[in-house]
């Protein structure tokens, strides 16, 4: 079965990111795909601690055991991983930043895990423009991480509200992660 795995870094349940998330799901549900959302928000993630005990072996785990414990394996499984965010402070959520570090425990001595997966981010922002709110910031930031360690980037849904649940009337944003969603399991289930 086709995994897709959307990690949302929103304190908000019922925010913005879950409305494009809820969004992205509709657009998925047109292909076969076992999707699972996980609010980070609702877990106990520490720091990275920067003890490099992960690098010691591909089968070494992150040595804190914490609320990412159970999700390298929800990782490992999915074909996708999609990442939720609000930008805070031009960037995305410190949820999501500390999850972020964490997955450096997916990077072992032969290779990366997220190497080769598809992933997509969905963004909310109260900023009038994707320069002006500081999603460029973390764009770029996931572009670059693309690069360098071989994910495919398939999609990217952004746009602006502030109160929760408001960017439901933003149509744009309603309509990238509709297809941001279709792309993704169009992908997973070839
Ligand atoms: C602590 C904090 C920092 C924020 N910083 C920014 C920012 O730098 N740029 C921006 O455009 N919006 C910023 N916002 C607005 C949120 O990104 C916006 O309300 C977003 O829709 C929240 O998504 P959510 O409903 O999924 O949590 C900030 C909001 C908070 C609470």
């Amino acid at each position: 079965m086709s995994r897709i795995l959307v990690v949302s870094g929103s304190p908000r349940a019922k925010g913005n990111c879950s409305v494009l998330i809820e969004q992205f799901c509709f657009g998925a549900s047109q292909f076969n795909a076992t999707i699972e959302v996980v609010r980070l928000h609702d877990r106990n993630i520490h720091p990275c601690a920067a003890c490099r005990s992960c690098k010691e072996s591909d089968e070494a785990n992150c040595v804190i055991d914490d609320g990412m414990t159970d999700l390298y394996p929800k990782i490992r499984a999915a074909q996708a991983l999609v990442i939720a965010s609000p930008i805070y402070w031009w960037n995305v959520s410190a949820q999501t930043k500390l999850f972020l570090d964490r997955c450096d425990a997916l990077d072992g001595p032969s290779g990366n895990v997220l190497r080769g997966k598809a992933l997509a981010l969905l963004l909310a922002y109260g900023g009038e423009s994707v320069e002006g709110s500081g999603a460029s910031h973390a764009i770029g930031a996931f572009q670059d991480a693309a690069e360098y360690i071989g994910f495919n980037l398939v999609g990217i849904a952004h746009g602006t509200a502030w109160e929760a649940g408001e960017i439901r009337e933003n149509e744009i944003a309603m309509e990238m992660a509709y297809q941001v969603g279709a792309d993704i399991a169009r992908i997973v289930t070839k």
